[in-house]
């Protein structure tokens, strides 16, 4: 290593002359400024490996001119050192692509070591390009331009400059864990471990020692010593997905582990320190648990410190195109057969509600890539596919006018859904009266709306008297004034 030059600016000629000693002590070459006339100068002029900054210097913000030096020099790494050691700093140092914000006062082993490390990714990013042109486009971790992602972009990338807790809320399908994984592979830990725990997918009684391991004999069935997930993301990151569905004893257990920043085993007496950044996902709306008393409300806040919110796919429809480019590359790279979709086809996608979202496409994708003998994938097999394997929902029925039996279709997948879900024990009883009902308020809201809320019309439409609508209106709690139009 060494030889390199670093360019260091500060007002301040203690702070030069201490980095300029520390730096060239290790082998570097060394160029001062001391404000952003200089900076831009040297940086601009093609000098320089790294450039290491100060914030505030006397003629202008460090912030105003990096935009410009980076559009210059975008190979150039730049880390910003600032006393005021705010989270906005950290933020706009990562927006403007800073490769590191190191706090003033600094420890100058720290330093070195941030420079070394700006060094290396200097070359790698140097080496990557040289190779690979094209292929950086196609190893985007997250997939579309939607205005909603693009949001959710520059939330992850000021997230990954921190070591912050993350709640990612969304339903299901929409990239959490794909997000977490992403905040972990571009975040400062990144060389350490990612390690994901499944609340939903654990017996409850195992969830404790899984989280925090346990001792040899500390139970039943412990028959050796077990590291826990906090062990085993030591350095890195632990991913806690459905955490709303944690038993309320873990809760109590995982809180006090945060506010403490160690952990027992069970069964163990010795406390561990804690070295994990805390990640946790669900798809369910924790304030609602909060009010029904099944999720504490401090560990809600404790592990809520920053939120990344994924849209439903139906919020961005926009990205269909391009998730389903990515997913079409993905299979024909694992050997299915390389189909295209026409201009139709994906319209056909856009005109869906997506309930199981992008994880739904991505189902549907493969399968018709892997079923269908067609090269080219029009309209006609898509609409097949979404009506065959999507989950029953309204939406999925639109635009098929007059075609009775698609209702009663989907009445019987609801049904037998409705039974399974209920496993080997009955729904309550009353079903037929509720099924009923269910189909009779919509029903007589829609001839409603349709005949503008005249009842005598209405009630022609639908074939019936018009006091036994009335009744039924009044059974149904329909509002006149409410209806949809
Ligand atoms: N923006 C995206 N770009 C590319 N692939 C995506 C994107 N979002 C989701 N996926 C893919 O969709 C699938 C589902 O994503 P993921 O498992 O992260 O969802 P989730 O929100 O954790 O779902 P669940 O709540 O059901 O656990 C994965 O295969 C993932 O790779
Ligand atoms: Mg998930």
């Amino acid at each position: 290593m060494a030889g390199e030059t670093i360019l260091v600016i500060d007002d301040d000629a203690a702070v030069r002359t201490v980095l300029t000693r520390a730096l060239m002590r290790a082998g570097y070459d060394v160029r001062t400024g001391a404000n952003a006339a200089a900076m831009w100068e040297m940086a601009a002029g093609g000098e320089g490996d790294v450039l290491i900054t100060d914030v505030v210097l006397p003629d202008a913000e460090a912030f105003e001119v990096l935009p410009r030096i980076r559009k210059r020099r975008p190979e150039l790494p730049v880390i910003i050192m600032s006393a005021r050691n705010t989270v906005m700093t950290a933020i706009r140092a990562a927006e403007r692509g800073a490769f590191e914000y190191v706090p003033k006062p600094f420890d100058l082993a720290e330093m070195l070591d941030v420079v070394r490390r700006a060094i290396e990714q200097r070359q790698r990013g140097l080496l990557e390009r040289e190779g690979a042109n094209e292929a950086e486009e196609e190893r985007l971790p997250l997939i579309g331009r939607s205005r909603a992602m693009q949001e959710i972009y520059r939330v992850i990338a000021r997230l990954t400059q921190t070591d912050l807790s993350v709640m990612i809320l969304g339903e299901s399908g929409t990239g959490k864990e794909l997000v977490a994984r992403v905040l972990h592979d571009y975040g400062k830990r990144r060389h350490g471990p990612f390690v994901a725990i499944n609340m939903a997918a654990i017996p409850r009684e195992l969830i404790e020692s899984e989280l925090f391991g346990h001792e040899k004999g500390a139970f039943t069935g412990a028959v050796a010593r077990h590291a826990g997930c906090f062990e085993r993301a030591r350095g890195g990151t632990l991913f806690l997905d459905e955490i709303g569905d944690m038993p309320m004893e873990a809760q109590t257990r995982l809180l006090r582990v945060l506010q403490e920043g160690e952990f027992t085993t069970v069964g163990g007496t010795r406390p561990i320190k804690a070295d994990v950044r805390i990640i946790a996902a669900t798809h369910r709306d924790l304030k609602k648990l909060i009010a029904a008393g099944q999720f504490r409300e401090d560990l809600f806040y404790r592990l809520n410190v920053a939120t990344v919110r994924l849209p439903p796919l139906r919020e961005r429809l926009e990205d269909i195109p391009d998730l389903v480019a990515h997913f079409v590359e993905e299979a024909t790279n694992e050997g299915l057969p390389r189909k295209h979709f026409t201009p139709a086809a994906i319209d056909r996608l856009k005109h869906y509600r997506w309930p199981g979202n992008v994880r739904e496409l991505e189902n549907i994708v493969r399968r018709i890539l892997a079923i269908h003998a067609e090269e080219e994938i029009g309209p006609e097999i898509v609409a097949a596919e979404l009506e065959d394997f999507a989950p029953p929902q309204s939406e999925a029925l639109a635009g098929e006018e007059g075609d009775l039996s698609q209702l009663s279709a989907f009445a019987e997948r609801w049904l037998q859904a409705h039974f399974a879900r209920h496993g080997d024990d009955l729904p309550p009883p009353g079903l037929y009266q509720r099924v009923l009902r269910e189909v009779e308020r919509p029903l007589i809201a829609a001839a409603l709306a349709a005949t503008g809320g005249n009842q005598v019309k209405a009630a022609q439409l639908l074939g019936i008297n018009r006091n036994t609508l009335r009744a039924h209106m009044k059974a149904l709690n329909i509002d006149m004034m409410k209806l949809p139009r």
